[in-house]
């Protein structure tokens, strides 16, 4: 094993050079990373670097070609089936476009997972899901429309209190305010750092916006060419000292990172 983090002893996930390739597209290329518990990472890089990749493996959606994923200790690279079902429920996720069932109503998408995951019975999962989406600002109401019906922000935060439905001990957040005004953005940080707070959830989360990094944050890393070449506490991000940080803060053209831009 490796050296402990500073932030914890056990980190709550410890990633060691996770290696993932799509044919000769070498995307993860030794990835280390540790999330302590309770503690709030958020993963920056450009589009392309590997972000949703990273978590997809971590989530088990898609397998490594090599490395670690230790949870709790426990590795969750190679695991199928039950095994990593069991691993999996520890975990609340809050897809990019939220990821409702349009054809299923508000509660009923906040308490799928209760129901056919947790084989909970309907009525105690219903009661649950409308806790749940209180705790988000949605009343009775909302609970029974078609997620159809919903704007971008409702629709975050239905998909908040499904991420939160069975208090997970880890949280992952792809994007959560990416296609929401400033304000409602802010509104679904505050949420989600209530939330994470509320039940003393780890958070990795994922986004380009780095007023949200600012908010949800406690550390950041940056993926850059399949590895993290920076991580620090987010108060320190305006003084990495790192170029390729500064350039991808700022929003600039220009700096070591290269667009590849291909031309039709
Ligand atoms: N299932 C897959 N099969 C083949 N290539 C894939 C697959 N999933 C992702 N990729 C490739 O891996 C690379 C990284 O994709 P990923 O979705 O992780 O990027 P990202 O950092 O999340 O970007 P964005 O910020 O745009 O969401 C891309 O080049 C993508 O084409
Ligand atoms: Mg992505």
């Amino acid at each position: 094993m490796t050296e402990p983090t500073a932030i914890n002893p056990t980190p709550k996930i410890q990633i060691r050079g996770l290696k993932k390739a799509f044919g000769d597209n070498v995307i993860l290329d030794g990835v280390d990373l540790d999330i302590g518990k309770g503690e709030s990472v958020l993963v920056i890089g450009g589009s392309g670097s590997g972000k949703s990749v990273l978590l997809k493996c971590i989530l088990g959606l898609l397998h490594p070609d090599s490395g670690s994923i230790l949870v709790d200790g426990q590795e969750v690279v190679g695991l199928y089936g039950s095994d990593l079902e069991e691993v999996r429920a520890k975990f609340g996720m809050l897809f990019q476009n939220a990821a409702l069932f349009d054809s299923l109503p508000v509660w009923e998408n906040v308490a799928f997972g209760l129901v056919q995951g947790k084989g909970m019975d309907r009525i105690e999962a219903k009661a649950l899901a409308l806790e749940k989406l209180a705790a988000v600002g949605l009343n009775e109401e909302v609970a029974e429309l078609s997620p159809a019906e919903l704007s971008g922000g409702m629709r975050k935060r239905v998909g908040l209190a499904r991420a939160i439905a069975s208090n997970p001990e880890i949280i992952f957040f792809d994007e959560p305010t990416t296609g929401l005004d400033p304000i409602m953005g802010d509104v679904i940080d505050r949420l989600i750092v209530q939330c994470v707070r509320g039940l003393g959830a780890t958070a990795l989360s994922i986004t380009h916006d780095m007023a949200s990094a600012r908010r949800i944050s406690d550390r950041v890393a940056m993926l850059f060419q399949g590895k993290i070449i920076w991580s620090g506490p987010t108060k320190d991000i305006d003084h990495s000292g790192n170029p390729y940080v500064e350039q991808f803060i700022h929003g600039s053209s220009e700096g070591p990172i290269q667009m590849q831009i291909r031309s039709l």
